[in-house]
C-alpha cells in the first residue's frame, strides 16, 4: 500500500537550477575555470561539495580542503542571497496541485533533498504546511546516490520503503530510491530518469490521478 511521498526539492517543488548556475558561474568566472549549463546539468542532485569536486575536476584543478570549503561557501552565499526573491509564486507548474491534493487525501508527505538550504526554500514558498517530514542536506552525511536522505525520511514518517513513492528529477535521486527500495516518479527525460518506475517530462503531467493510474495495485 502507497502511504506515502517523499519529494526531491531543487526541479521538483522549485525550479532552482538556474539559481545554481547563476551562483557557479560567477564563482567559475572568479577562478577562471570553465563552466556551463551542460555541466551543470551534472550537478542536479549531488551535494554542494561533490558539486565543486565535479567543476574542479572538469577544470583539473587541485586545491587544498580548506580552500575547497571556502569556495563553496562563497558559491552558497550569492545562491541564497538570490533565493530572497523567491516567493509563492515559483511554484514549478503541477507541483502545488499535487502537495495540496495529497494533503486532502490524507497522504503523509515528506521532504528528501540534499539542500541544506531546504528550509529556507520552503519558507519563501510557504510550502512547509504541505510536508510532515523536513529530511535536508542536513539530516544525513551520505548524499545521493546513496539512499540515506530517503531512509531518513520513511523512518520519520514511520513508512518503510515499499509503502513510499519518491518524486525525484536527477538521474542520481532516482538511484537512490532504488537503492532504498522505494517505488520512484521521475521528473524529465528519458536520458536522465528514464530509470524510475513512472517518467514524466513535468509535474504539470505528474497528477495524483495519473500516480495511482499506473501504480494502481499499490493503492
Ligand atoms: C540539490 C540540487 O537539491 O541540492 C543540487 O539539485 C545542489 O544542485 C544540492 O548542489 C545542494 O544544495 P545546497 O543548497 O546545499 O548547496
Ligand atoms: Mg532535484
Amino acid at each position: 500500500m502507497i502511504k506515502g511521498f517523499i519529494f526531491d526539492l531543487d526541479g521538483v517543488i522549485t525550479d532552482t537550477a538556474e539559481l545554481h548556475y547563476e551562483a557557479w558561474k560567477k564563482l567559475s568566472d572568479e577562478m577562471s575555470w570553465d563552466f556551463d549549463r551542460e555541466l551543470n546539468e551534472k550537478l542536479r542532485g549531488i551535494s554542494r561539495m561533490d558539486s565543486i569536486k565535479v567543476i574542479m575536476d572538469h577544470n583539473k584543478v587541485t586545491l587544498e580542503e580548506q580552500t575547497v570549503i571556502d569556495l563553496a561557501t562563497k558559491k552558497n552565499d550569492l545562491y541564497v542571497a538570490s533565493l530572497d526573491h523567491m516567493t509563492p509564486e515559483d511554484y514549478l507548474p503541477g507541483a502545488k496541485e499535487l502537495l495540496t491534493h495529497l494533503r486532502t487525501e490524507g497522504f503523509s508527505v515528506a521532504l528528501g533533498s540534499a539542500s541544506k538550504n531546504a528550509l529556507k526554500v520552503l519558507q519563501q514558498l510557504n510550502a512547509m504546511p504541505y510536508f510532515d517530514v523536513i529530511g535536508d542536506g542536513n539530516s544525513v552525511t551520505k548524499s545521493k546516490p546513496e539512499p540515506d536522505i530517503f531512509l531518513y525520511a520513511a523512518e520519520k514518517l514511520r513508512l518503510p520503503p515499499n509503502n513510499c513513492i519518491v518524486v525525484e528529477d536527477a538521474e542520481k535521486g532516482i538511484d537512490a530510491a532504488k537503492a532504498g527500495g522505494f517505488h520512484s516518479v521521475g521528473i524529465g527525460p528519458e536520458d536522465r530518469v528514464g530509470h524510475a518506475d513512472l517518467r514524466f517530462d513535468t509535474m504539470k503531467e505528474a497528477t495524483l490521478f495519473e500516480v495511482k493510474s499506473h501504480f494502481a495495485d499499490l493503492f
